[in-house]
Parts: structure tokens; C-alpha cells; sequence
């Protein structure tokens, strides 16, 4: 089967992901401004779920036209084959967007969008009623300046969630974001890893799972899963395949600290869960005594934002904290993500390079020491 597929992504991650499909053997991978686009059989909609780092979903392409009129979005859906994907017990909800278009009212397209898939199935499986009381095929449409794209999303929930975070902390990275940090620092299986603020541990365990080739999805299940299209042993082809390529015998270490004692009892059970533990150690350690003790490392952190006036000033005084102990050297290297403009003056130093990133809605910029 040839698919079409589309990963929506935030702003500065495209060329990571396209990068990251292009290493799983998909085909015609382009990076465009928010989205990745490529092709692939059923065994790369396996793969993709279970592989990539980066991905928040993984979506196939059904079909995309111009609508500028709600009868061109109601001939435009009902012309695609529809039935390809959706049996006549499936679930099959609605949901999406429309920016800068003719088309604006979300709610009319989604209800016009729905008729006509049922119009379509009804032709195609001669019923009249749909239970909808199986597998669910979320429909997802964007319609930016009048171009529909219909799209049915592979993954379920979210792919930053690995599984392994059964808790969380005042203010978690996310797992996706945290991976994208490890591989902006391009972190390699015979590196050391720090982060002296690591809350819940996720960069750590991110880091850990990116140099030992881990595949993030191999602990949960997916949408596409239980589908009748794609066949059972596909998936048990793939997560075989992902395991075999697991790195087993690498010089990676981790170190991680946080003077939250309550946040490193949670980053421990979050590796153990992700199977990284014994690579990683957590102690109780104020900024404030940080060092690198090994020859080399890479320090990747997250510290506090700040987001009242008081805590901006903490979190200044920890940018300047950080300045003084994140030491340039040889062999050690710094990647600190932070939404302040002004952090390059708190932490004393000019970054050898910045690159913009948003954690969520908040625009961010990581701040790389290498030299
Ligand atoms: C934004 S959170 C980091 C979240 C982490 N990346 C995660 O995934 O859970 C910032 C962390 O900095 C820690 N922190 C604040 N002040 C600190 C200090 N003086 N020394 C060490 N850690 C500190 C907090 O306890 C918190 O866990």
C-alpha cells in the first residue's frame, strides 16, 4: 500500500524529523514551514509511530483540495476514498482548523465534513446508519487559505507520551521537546550527559534513550493499531525490528541533580520505567555546587522560567548562578533553553549559537557554549 503521510510539527523541528524519517527508509520526505511530508507502506506507519523521537503524531494524507464554498468542502470530502481506511463499524470523528480562509466556521465544517463521509461509506457499504462502535479513525482537517487537507491520525494519544512518566512535576519538559534538545547537542552513545536541574529527569532519560537507539514507542500502543487495514504482524515486525537495533554495550553516562528531593524520587522511577536507570545517577544538589567531575560533558537543562516579577529575579540570579559554573573548556559543551531575551546577559557570556525553539506556546531560544 502507498501512503501518503503528514507530521504536524512546532516551528524549528521540521529538519529534525525529516532527517529522523529519512533514517527510518520513508520516502519523499519534504520539510515544510510546520509539517514534514513523506510516503511509506504500512510498515513505515508502524515504524514512524514507534521510532520517532520528535514526532508529537503521525498522520495519513487522504487527500487535499480548494474550497472556497461549503458544496466544493462537501464534493471535495466525499470524492476521496474514504472506505480505504474505514470499515462500516469504525469510529470516525471529527476535528481541525481553518486559518485565513473563506471557509472559517470550524463547527459547519466539521458537521459538513462528517456528511460526507457518511455519504461516501453509505454509497460504498450500501447502510444507512452507522454504529461507529469500533476502532477509532480521528479525522483531522486543516484549511489554510482555502486548501483542505483531510488527514486520519495514526497515533491516538500524543507520541511524547512514551509511557514511562506515570508522574509529573510542577513543570515537566516535554518528552518530544527534550529529545529534539539531545539531538540539537548532538548527543552520541559515548558522550556524558548532565542536567543540574532535572526535575522528573526527562532530558536525562531522553538523552539516555536517544544514544542507546531506544525506540521511543515501545512501550504503548497506538490508534492504527487496532485496525483492520493494517495487518496484526506488521507491528510485531516492527517493534522486533526496533528492539534489534538497540545499543547494549555503550560508554553513556548521566548525571542528574535538582534541589527538589520530591522531583529526583519521581526521575528515578521514570528511568527504571524507561529501562534507563542503571545509566543514569540522581543526587540532591543545589546549582550553587555544580561541576562537571568527568573529563568530558554536556550539560542540556530547562531551568525555572519565572513567570512573576519575583520569580523572574530567581530565576536571573540561577542564570547567573549558571554562568559561573558552566565553565567553558575543552571537551564540555552547555545547551540551555530558556524564553528570556536577556539571558545571555544574566549568564555573563554570548552563545556561540542560538536556536529558536518553542516549548509549547512559549517561543524559546536554546543558548549553545561549545567553544
Ligand atoms: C523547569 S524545571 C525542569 C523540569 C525538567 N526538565 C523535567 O522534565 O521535569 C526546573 C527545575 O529546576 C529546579 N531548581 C530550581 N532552583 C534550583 C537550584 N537552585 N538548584 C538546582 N535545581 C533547582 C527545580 O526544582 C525544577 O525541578
Amino acid at each position: 500500500m502507498d501512503i501518503n503521510f503528514v507530521i504536524p510539527c512546532l516551528l524549528g523541528v521540521e529538519s529534525f524529523i525529516a532527517d529522523e524519517m529519512r533514517s527510518l527508509d520513508a520516502e519523499n520526505v519534504i520539510a515544510e514551514n510546520g509539517r514534514v511530508l513523506f510516503s511509506g507502506d504500512e510498515h513505515i506507519l508502524a515504524r514512524a509511530n514507534i521510532c520517532s523521537r520528535f514526532s508529537e503524531r503521525i498522520q495519513v494524507l487522504i487527500g487535499s483540495f480548494e474550497a472556497r464554498s461549503f458544496e466544493e468542502l462537501f464534493q471535495g470530502t466525499k470524492n476521496l476514498p474514504w472506505e480505504q481506511w474505514i470499515g462500516s463499524l469504525d469510529a470516525f470523528p471529527v476535528k481541525g482548523y481553518s486559518i485565513n480562509s473563506a471557509l472559517f466556521s470550524v463547527s459547519d465544517c466539521q458537521s459538513i465534513i462528517k456528511k460526507a463521509v457518511v455519504e461516501r461509506l453509505k454509497s460504498k457499504y450500501g447502510i444507512e446508519w452507522f454504529e461507529e462502535t469500533g476502532p477509532v479513525h480521528q479525522i483531522q482537517f486543516s484549511i489554510m487559505k482555502d486548501r483542505v487537507s483531510l488527514l486520519l491520525d495514526t497515533s491516538g494519544a500524543g507520541l511524547h507520551k512514551r509511557g514511562y512518566r506515570l508522574e509529573a512535576n510542577d513543570a515537566p519538559i516535554k518528552e518530544t521537546l527534550a529529545a529534539t534538545l539531545c539531538a540539537i547537542a548532538r548527543l552520541k552513545p559515548y558522550h556524558t550527559l548532565y542536567d543540574p536541574m532535572c526535575g522528573s529527569g526527562t532530558i536525562l532519560i531522553e538523552g539516555a534513550m536517544l544514544a542507546h537507539n531506544i525506540a521511543p514507542g515501545l512501550k504503548r500502543r497506538f490508534s492504527a493499531e487496532r485496525w483492520d487495514v493494517i495487518p496484526r504482524e506488521v507491528w510485531g515486525e516492527e517493534r522486533e525490528r526496533a528492539k534489534s537495533l538497540i545499543i547494549r554495550d555503550s560508554e553513556f553516562e548521566a548525571y542528574g541533580s535538582d534541589i527538589d528531593s520530591s522531583a529526583l524520587e519521581i526521575a528515578c522511577q521514570n528511568a527504571a520505567r524507561a529501562g534507563v536507570k542503571s545509566k543514569i545517577r540522581f543526587e540532591k544538589k543545589d546549582i550553587k555546587d555544580f561541576s562537571i567531575f568527568t573529563e568530558k560533558g554536556t550539560v542540556i537543562c530547562n531551568p525555572p522560567y519565572g513567570e512573576r516579577l519575583l520569580d523572574i529575579e530567581q530565576a536571573q540570579r540561577l542564570y547567573k548562578i549558571m554562568g559561573q559554573k558552566f565553565e567553558p573548556a575543552r571537551g564540555r559543551a552547555y545547551y540551555i533553553i530558556s524564553p528570556s531575551e536577556e539571558f545571555e546577559r544574566d549568564f555573563g557570556r554570548k552563545a556561540d549559537k542560538r536556536r529558536k525553539l518553542y516549548n509549547g506556546m512559549i517561543k524559546c531560544q536554546v543558548y549553545m557554549y561549545y567553544k
